[in-house]
């Protein structure tokens, strides 16, 4: 008596019973008859139970008959779509989801301009229909003869057939890219494909015989054979029972069965009980074989589904090996529970999930997939604590004790001595944000708890960078570092996860007394390490680079003698301080004008451009003296070329002594007339004479050029206008050295005047 095995996977895959149960539906409500365009699935037993029903194949627009089109399982192309509706036919599409995606794929990759390469046979319809999702632009390749149609320069997007079998697709994979680097694989061979295959693999190497059902024009019926025909030398392939000749198996000890996706429950159980040594028993069997084929379900299963509607609030899914549908409503769906559905799943996606409940009552099955996704992490999240991993997580909420992070879908805790490296008064600021995280607590049973640190990776993370800069630095060395505090006497720089002090003298040739005048927290400073000190691990850096010396610069540039243009920077009573490219030199108050003044501000101003002649370098003390009067510019030259003695001039007296007047001949040159020399008559004293303003003409007595000094009389004026009256005075003559104030007084006048400029000048050193 022979055995018999029947494959779980045997017979309609999901995406063939969803069409069949739509289509039917479809044509028991209908009065009129339905077409289907092209053959809803592959087998032609079961084209012909629908058509019976009212569904009838038409392959042309010209043939249809109905309104209604149902669009077969292997699907069509986007030229009939558009055909179908411009002609008014209202298109009921049971296009297999699975299919339906790779639509997707290949449209979004031609809307790009990047070709498509189908793997598989291009005379089948579903790759028929594929194509015609390309625009044209595509390669169909079925074997290695076809390669050489692939570009090696040209980006590629390479799909499969559904059907195709695993072997082949890997294969031509790797041929064709090895031709061409630039592509983009999507593995779209069903599942349920893969899976029966497998199934049939594994059971043609342990039986005797192997009988394949399904339709001779089916593709994935057709691999079955192939794959069992490698395995078992004894398979048939057959349509119905009715083609079976028992004789043939009489010999065989175990048989095994299996049916290809098209094949429906009745004609495999025709087989089933065709079998020439079946028993009544076995007969009784097939249903209980047949329905354990079709998955049965507990609380607690995982099961696989393929999302066949996406809504606000619930998930739909038909469950594969299942004649069941499967539900995901919102709380199932994700752990973070800001996602909507649309943002977690999409029509034709295959999904693993919880089942919840086996049936809620509308013959649906209540699914969680976000208690499979925590399961899932929570093994991970062990794992990953034994083995000190970092994972990523994002801080979803802030809490008095700490934060709350969520990563792989667990929440962890983090506590606020954990959450930063350094101490943080504020964690909302890490709201929203992601970190890497190290698990340091996980506590198992009925209330799991996760604890992770931030801290422990950022301070691994510092430590690594800071080993890493401590074997690397040596003095000299340059970076580019970040400003992250400023303190009254320097900044400290980062400079890659160590902080060095730039001291305020160091942080340009110029003077600076605050540093908070040049730079503020987060700007880029290029720098220098100046000092180490390794073991306090303490750095000194500098921004003054040698080459950028202003001392060094000037003395490049300039010698006694040169004239120098720079800005007036800073005046004070005993001169002016002028920059010139960054060194500072002093304007002494006498140099700063030909004639007497106060103060440098009646001559200058800070920001003042100015040209100056560099009169003195001091170099060991790094000090300059400038000039300001300029020569051409001085009066006694315009002075001498203007008069002689015995001219007469005309002069304003601007200061008196007790010894006589001074009397400005003209800017910069003043005249001594001399008391004996103010009038013809005698005075008792100047003021009784003279005050300052007063303007009198007087001859020039004498000129000591050496000296730079003036005699200046009225009285003798006064006498050659008026000869008869020289013998009165004659006994008032000028002492010897009058006229260059050679009197006792003239003497302390000039002696005090030379105290006071000496004095003026070494306030200035
Ligand atoms: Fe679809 Fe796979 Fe069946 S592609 S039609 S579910 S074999």
């Amino acid at each position: 008596m022979s055995k018999i095995i029947l494959a779980k996977s045997a017979g309609f895959c999901f995406g063939v019973r969803r069409a069949v149960n739509e289509a039917e539906i479809l044509a028991e409500n209908s009065d009129t008859v339905i077409n289907t365009y092209g053959e809803l699935i592959h087998n032609p037993q079961e084209i012909e139970r629908l058509s019976k029903k009212g569904l009838v194949p038409a392959d042309k627009i010209g043939s249809l008959e109905s309104k209604k089109v149902v669009v077969r399982t292997h699907g069509v192309s986007r030229e009939i779509i558009e055909n179908l509706t411009s002609s008014g036919h209202e298109i009921i599409d049971l296009t297999c989801p699975f299919v339906k995606k790779i639509h997707n794929i290949v449209n979004n990759a031609c809307k790009e301009g990047i070709k498509t390469v189908i793997i598989g046979n291009g005379a089948h319809p579903e790759v028929q229909g594929i194509c015609g999702w390309c625009d044209g632009n595509y390669i169909v390749v079925s074997s290695e003869e076809d390669l050489y149609k692939i570009p090696s320069d040209e980006k590629l997007v390479i799909v499969a057939q559904t059907t195709l079998d695993r072997d082949t697709w890997d294969r031509l994979c790797d041929k064709i890219t090895a031709i061409n680097d630039s592509y983009v694989i999507h593995d779209t061979i069903c599942s349920a494909t893969a899976a029966r295959q497998k199934e049939a693999a594994e059971l043609a190497s342990r039986v005797d015989a192997m009988i394949i059902v399904g339709g001779r024009s089916s593709s994935n019926t057709k691999k079955l054979c192939d794959v069992a025909g490698k395995l078992c030398a004894n398979t048939f392939h057959i349509e119905q029972a009715s083609e079976i000749d028992v004789s043939a198996f009489e010999n065989f000890n175990t048989i095994g069965i299996t049916a290809g996706a098209s094949t429906p429950d009745h004609i495999i159980k025709e087989v089933f009980i065709t079998m020439e040594n079946i028993k009544s028993q076995d007969e009784l069997n097939f249903e209980a074989m047949l329905d354990e084929s079709l998955k049965t379900l507990n609380t607690g299963d995982t099961v696989k589904g393929i999302v066949v509607d996406v809504k606000p609030n619930e998930v739909i899914l038909e469950l594969v090996g299942c004649k069941y549908n499967g539900i995901i409503d919102l709380d199932n769906l994700a752990t973070d529970t800001t996602l909507t559905p649309a943002d977690v799943v999409s029509k034709g996606d295959e999904i693993e999930a919880f089942v919840i409940q086996v049936d809620d009552g509308n013959g649906q099955v209540r699914l969680s997939r976000r208690k499979l996704e925590q399961e899932k992490s929570w093994q991970k999240a062990q794992e990953a604590f034994e083995a000190g991993e970092i994972l990523t997580g994002k801080i979803v909420e802030i809490m008095q004790s700490g934060v709350v992070a969520v990563c792989d879908g667990l929440r962890m805790f983090v506590p606020a001595s954990q959450a930063s490296e350094r101490y943080m008064a504020d964690l909302s600021e890490l709201k929203g944000k992601e970190f890497p995280m190290r698990i340091i607590d996980i506590t198992e049973g009925r209330r799991r708890r996760i604890v992770a640190s931030i801290k422990s990776v950022l301070k691994e993370e510092s430590q690594k960078i800071k080993d890493a800069f401590w074997a690397d630095v040596t003095v000299g060395k340059e970076y580019e570092g970040t400003v992250k505090s400023i303190t009254p006497f320097g900044v400290f720089v980062d400079i890659g996860g160590v902080d060095g002090l730039v001291h305020v003298s160091e942080l340009s040739w110029k003077r600076i007394s605050n540093p908070a005048q040049v730079v503020k927290v987060g700007d880029t400073l290029n720098v220098y390490v100046k000092a180490l000190d390794t073991e306090k691990q303490k750095i000194s850096l500098s921004c003054k680079k040698e080459e950028d010396n202003p001392w060094t610069k000037f003395m490049a540039s300039y010698k006694i003698g040169d004239i120098a243009t720079g800005t007036v920077v800073r005046l004070v009573p005993f001169g002016a301080f002028v920059d010139i490219g960054g060194v500072d030199g002093l304007i002494h108050i006498s140099e700063i004008s030909w004639r007497r003044i106060n103060h440098p501000s009646e001559v200058l101003s800070e920001g003042q451009v100015v040209e100056v002649i560099i009169k003195e370098i001091d170099e060991e003390k790094q000090k300059i003296a400038l000039g300001y009067k300029r020569i051409e510019d001085n009066p006694w030259e315009i002075f001498k070329s203007t008069y002689s003695e015995g001219d007469t001039v005309k002069c304003k007296v601007v200061r008196i002594a007790a010894f006589g007047a001074f009397a400005e001949i003209i800017e910069g040159v003043d005249g001594l007339i001399h008391i004996s020399q103010i009038s013809n008559k005698h005075i008792a004293s100047v003021a009784e004479a003279l005050q300052p303003g007063t303007e009198v003409e007087a001859k020039i007595v004498e000129i000591k050029e050496e000296e730079g000094k003036v005699s200046l009389s009225i009285r003798a004026l006064l006498e050659d206008a008026e000869p008869a009256a020289e013998e009165d005075v004659a006994t008032e003559e000028v002492p010897e050295g009058a006229p260059v104030y050679s009197t006792e007084d003239a003497a302390e006048a000039v002696a005090e005047e030379a105290a006071t400029e000496e004095a003026t000048e070494e306030s200035a050193e």
